[in-house]
Order: structure tokens, then sequence, then C-alpha cells
């Protein structure tokens, strides 16, 4: 979607006008055929909502869409904004026209609101047709091009930096929507390089006998079932000054989890090619810090590996070594996660020393039981950096909720044989899972799990995404950026 913007010398050409409106505030200027229209339709500008009009100007037919922006001063403005950009796009991202005018004048936009509303349009407007041969042309997309009139003065450089967001996003949603015959641990390596080739970012790859090599023998233990090698992919921004740490962003990329031969139901099983979205959401958000050129130094690690049942697949009983030297005892293959994870975490420590880490990882069933679609689970040993995390959550609309740990969950992952296992009991599981990846973090290092089982791919349409991939992550990590390291 292009989005440029026009001054009041320009005429733009589109032949639908959308009008953003506040709550029970229809501009009286407007055509009284066309407010009285919107009132008998029961339009109020609830955010979002859209009702279209057709009026007479200049002896042409005009098609006029009036968008809600909800109340001036509600409290989620900014989240209120971006559904009505989204809106719009969702009613005419496939009616035929290829461009359409947003007429900002008089709307009392801040600069802020008005890249919100366009954010909002951009993200909605994202598809993936890759695969659709058959597409005929009234349900292929249309719409290219919007035009804004009367934006303030200022937006074009707020708008150059919720761009990289967008790229971000989009990029996530690209490699998570994508099936688990083209996005396995090598090809996810060559899509993010093609992708950020040119960027700025350094990009540094593990293959199985460098981490061998590290003793990483939980990750290899995951991925021994699988033909597709394993992968630990890293990529550098270096935006901030000199010689400060970084802060590390850690993504669990399981490009397909069936299981291993602690196989999942057949039914449903397809969903697991989204198991790859915390790394997906690291990827896209180094995207969108380097094309941002954010003033930070962030280091982002993907573990890269395919759980799959075979002759050489790891087997339920199975004590495998991880690099930080912990024995663990896989008692259900399925709980891969945490094993791909520790040993990414144990590698960015020692590696990178970072001042703060967070993983993202779709690690349980268990956290979808609790919180459903609408908030990822947060998990910390640091308040500080749990509620930077929960701020940066609110703002973006990457809401998270912060759970409990302690010793007597910790308790529940020890093992008889080895130092602890890699499943707890029947309950608590989100939990346990957390509680195992604590054991890696060393000198208590400010570290946060998010739990986004729930949140990375969605079976109806949200307020800024079609149904499918919704790209969470990287909205969020992107502010937590902004707001902690950027000042
Ligand atoms: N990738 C799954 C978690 C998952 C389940 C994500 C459903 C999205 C939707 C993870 O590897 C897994 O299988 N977890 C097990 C853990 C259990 C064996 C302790 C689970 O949640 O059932
Ligand atoms: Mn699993
Ligand atoms: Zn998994």
């Amino acid at each position: 979607m292009q989005i440029q913007f026009l001054d009041a010398t320009q005429t733009p050409a589109s032949a639908i006008l959308v009008r953003p409106v506040n709550q029970d505030a229809i501009p009286a200027e407007l055509e009284p055929v066309l407010v009285e229209a919107a009132r008998q339709s029961r339009f109020a500008g609830k955010p979002g909502q859209v009702f279209e009009g057709f009026v007479e100007r200049a002896g042409k037919v005009l098609r006029v869409a009036l968008v809600g922006l909800g109340g001036a001063s509600a409290s989620d403005r900014t989240g209120a904004v971006e559904k009505a950009g989204a809106g719009i796009v969702a009613k005419y991202l496939t009616a035929g026209e290829a461009a359409l005018t947003v007429d900002l004048t008089g709307s009392g936009l801040t600069t802020q609101e008005t890249t919100a509303l366009l954010l909002g349009a951009r993200l909605r407007a994202w598809r993936f047709d890759t695969y659709r041969t058959k597409l005929t042309d009234d349900k292929k997309p249309s719409l290219t091009r919007i035009d804004v009139i009367g934006a303030p003065a200022d937006v074009a450089a707020d708008w150059a930096e919720e761009e990289a967001v967008a790229a971000g996003v989009e990029f996530t949603r690209e490699l998570v929507t994508e099936p688990a015959n083209v996005i396995y641990p090598e090809s996810f390596v060559e899509r993010v390089r093609a992708r950020v080739a040119d960027s700025g970012l350094a990009v540094r790859v593990l293959d199985e006998s460098e981490m061998s090599a590290l003793g990483m023998g939980s990750l290899l233990g995951v991925a021994q079932g699988s033909a597709r090698p394993p992968r630990l992919l890293v990529l550098e921004w270096k935006g901030g000054e000199q010689n400060s740490k970084p802060v590390a962003f850690v993504g669990k990329g399981v490009t397909f989890d069936t299981g291993g031969i602690s196989i999942k139901p057949a039914a449903g099983m397809e969903d697991m090619k989204w198991d790859m979205g915390g790394a997906g959401a690291v990827a896209g958000t180094m995207l969108t810090l380097a094309l941002r050129k954010a003033k930070a130094n962030v280091v982002g690690i993907c573990g890269l590996v395919e759980n799959m049942p075979d002759g050489n697949a790891q087997r339920p009983g199975d004590v495998v070594t991880s690099m930080s030297g912990q024995t663990i005892e896989v008692i259900n293959t399925d709980a891969e996660g945490r094993l791909v994870l520790c040993d990414a975490l144990t590698w960015v420590q020692r590696e990178f020393a970072p001042t703060r880490i967070v993983d993202l990882a779709t690690l349980t069933g268990a956290i979808i039981g609790s919180l459903a679609h609408e908030y990822a689970g947060l998990f910390s040993n640091d308040d500080t950096l749990a509620a930077d995390l929960t701020a940066a959550g609110e703002s973006t609309g990457d809401r998270l909720w912060r759970f409990p740990m302690g010793p007597a969950y910790d308790k529940m992952i020890d093992s008889p044989i080895a130092d602890m296992k890699n499943v707890g009991s029947r309950f608590g599981g989100s939990i346990t899972a957390a509680q195992f990846l604590k054991r890696f973090i060393e000198n208590d290092t400010p570290w946060a799990h998010l739990d986004i089982a729930g949140t990375v791919w969605a079976d109806k349409p949200g307020a800024t995404w079609d149904k499918g991939a919704t790209g969470f992550g990287v909205r969020l990590l992107d502010r937590f950026v902004r707001d902690t390291l950027e000042g």
C-alpha cells in the first residue's frame, strides 16, 4: 500500500473520499442528505465504523465514506484511530478502486494520531496471496494507494518511522504464514538474509557442527529427528553507543512442531507451522530497528529447528546435556520449545552479556486456556522490565498479562535422574515452562519470557489484521526499544 501526502494545491484523483469523524460529531458542512443518511443508518462514529454515501459535487457523483474515530478524549485514542484506518481498508481493499483519498481537513488529528490512522490502514491491507493461482479479479485486492490531504505539516518524518514498523510486522506475518515445506531452518535464514540485505544488520549463522562443538545438546536433541538441519540465526543492530552492551531478543523458531515421538493429534496439527512465531517476531523487529536506524544496540537470536518423529528422534526419558552444563530429562518430546530456547539463552549470555533479555515463544497451549487470544503471558524475574514491557504492550495493542513465578513452581520440574525435567505436572503448564527457562538465566540478568501461543495467529479478523498471522511482538518490542533505550 502506497501512502502519499498531498498539499492543498494538488487535487486527488480518486473516486472515494474518506472523512474521519469523531463520535456523534458529523461535520455540519457536509451535504444534508449525507448527514441525514448517516444518521438514519445509525452511524455514530464509533472506532472503525464506516458509513458510505453518495453526493454530487461539481456535477460529478462521488463516493463519500465517513469513518468513526470514537470520542475525541477516549482513553485509547491511538487504538481507536488505528481502527478507523483499518476499517476503511477492510471496506475498500477489494472494492474495485485503486485509490482513495483521506481528507483530514478540520479533523483535529495530531501528527501522532494521523500516523496511527495510516499504520492501521497499511497493516490491514497486508495479504498473502502467493499460493492462490485462481483468485478471480473481483476477489483480488484493488486498492494500492491512499492519498492524504490536510495532514499536519510535519507528518512525513513520523510516518517514515511507522513505515519501518509496518515493514517489520509484514515481514513477520510472511514468515509465520509460509508453510513448513517452504520455511524450515535453512530457508528461514535465507529469507531473512535476503530481506535484511543492505539494512545495516549484521547476520551470523551457527550450523549444526558449530552448535555441537558448543555443547548445545538440548537444542540438537530436538533437531535430531528431522531431515532439516537446525540453525541459530543472530541479527545484530548497533545503532547505540559503541561499547554499551545490547538488549537481547530471543525467539522460538520451531518451523514445524509435530510433537516428535510424543506426537500431537492430527486435528489442527497444521497450525504448528506457526510455531516459529517467536523467531518471526524477532526477525521482524530487527528489520524495523534497522530500517528506522534505531539509536540502540540490540541483538536478535532465532533458535531454528523442526520437531519430527523419526528413527533418529529423541525418546521420552532421554537425558540431554545443555550448553549450560545442566542436564534435562526429556519426559515429553512435545515440550520442545524450552529445549531450544535454553541453549539459545545460554549462548546469547556468554556471547553478548546482554543488559536485559526478552524471549518470545509459542510455548504452551495452556496460555491459550488462561488468556485466550487477547493477551500474551508475561513471566519475569524483574519488576521494572515487566512494567516496561507491559507499558509497551498497552500502547501498541500487543498486550501482556503477568503471571506469578516462584520456588514452589520451580520444584515441579525437579527430576529423579537429571537436573530437571522438561515438563511439570498437569497444572500450571505455562508457569512451569517459564521456570524451566529461568534456570538458564545467569547472574540474575533481568529477563522476561513472553508466551505468545495465543496471539500470533487469529482465526477471525482483528483490529489491524485479517484472519491469519497477526505479526504480534514487533510493535511491542519496537516500542520497548524506543521507550527504554532511545529516550
Ligand atoms: N508449540 C506448542 C504449544 C502450542 C500449542 C502453541 C497450541 C500454539 C498452539 C508446544 O511446543 C507444545 O507442544 N507444548 C505442549 C507442552 C506440554 C507437552 C507440556 C502443550 O502446550 O501441550
Ligand atoms: Mn511442542
Ligand atoms: Zn512447539
